[in-house]
């Protein structure tokens, strides 16, 4: 099922990242005894090409950039999230998609993502999601200030965005959890939509590729999962990591019939601040 990444390439321009420990030490590069690179110095940007079900001519070359999981707090300042911003802007985006985990546990901790991410510049805007780390306080409060900030946020809706007098649907989900089942979030985000329009899903946990594809999505892009943040190894496109003990679906495409699905790794780290062998992520998928 998983689909090796034949149409995608990164970029090996990187940026050195100080991150500071609570205690005021400096994290800078692991060595990684199984060669490659990695610790929490650097970021990749992964291109994708992604074949989108019913897409017409008129979307095709669409470019969207997606980053999620910021985990803004101790150990993602608003200095951070500026040069991902700087660097987001450069790639001249189309869609910018924000999957979740916009905070990593409180609600004063999005004030510096809305002071960053409102110079974000899209040409057919900014869209959002909510993860289970913007539950861990006030979803609703910390989804108001992205408004503000300019990032619309898609909360069990969908919303068109029109490119030469043709349609694709972005469909956000919440965070789906006890009692937020995806069947009833996803039901009520697709109400009233046009099926037969290419569509495009927002879900902050990557674990319903079964069921979008039951729904008939075209593209689901996730985060959740940071892409393991320990990476033991990557066997023939396997992620060798902890991490996949919960889910197959750690990073990258997968597709189930006509579904696909984008695990991007995000840019932030919970637990440990620190990745290993796992460089956070922005992710620019073109549409074809
Ligand atoms: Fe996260």
């Amino acid at each position: 099922m998983r689909n090796p990444t034949p149409n995608s390439h990164v970029d090996t321009g990187r940026r050195r990242f100080l991150k500071q420990s609570a205690a005021g030490l400096a994290v800078v590069s692991i060595p990684n005894p199984l060669g490659g690179v990695s610790a929490d110095d650097e970021f990749e940007v992964v291109h994708k090409r992604v074949k989108l079900p019913r897409l017409p001519r008129e979307l095709r070359g669409l470019r969207i950039v997606m980053v999620s999981d910021i985990h803004s707090g101790p150990y993602m300042s608003k200095d951070d999230m500026d040069r991902y911003v700087a660097r987001i802007n450069a790639l001249k985006p189309d869609v910018i998609l924000l999957p979740g985990d916009f905070v990593q546990s409180r609600n004063e901790e999005v004030e510096p993502v809305c002071d960053a991410f409102v110079k974000l510049r899209a040409r057919h805007g900014v869209y959002g999601s909510t993860g289970n780390h913007d539950y861990f306080d006030d979803a609703d409060y910390i989804s108001k200030e992205l408004a503000h900030a300019g990032v619309r946020m898609l909360r069990n809706e969908h919303t068109l965005i029109e490119v030469k007098g043709k349609e694709l649907a972005l469909v956000g989900l919440d965070d789906v959890r006890s009692g937020h089942p995806f069947d009833s979030l996803f039901r009520q985000a697709v109400d009233g939509l046009d099926s037969s329009l290419p569509n495009i899903v927002l879900c902050h946990k990557p674990y319903y590729l079964e069921e979008a594809s039951e729904y008939g999505a075209g593209l689901m892009v996730s985060g959740h999962t940071h892409g393991g943040q320990f990476v033991l190894a990557r066997v023939f496109g396997t992620v060798i990591t902890p991490a996949a003990l919960i889910s197959g679906y750690v990073e990258g495409l997968y597709r189930l019939d006509a579904t696909q699905l984008y695990v991007t790794r995000g840019i932030g780290t919970v637990g440990i601040p620190v990745r290993f062998n796992c460089p956070p992520e922005i992710t620019v998928l073109t549409l074809v």
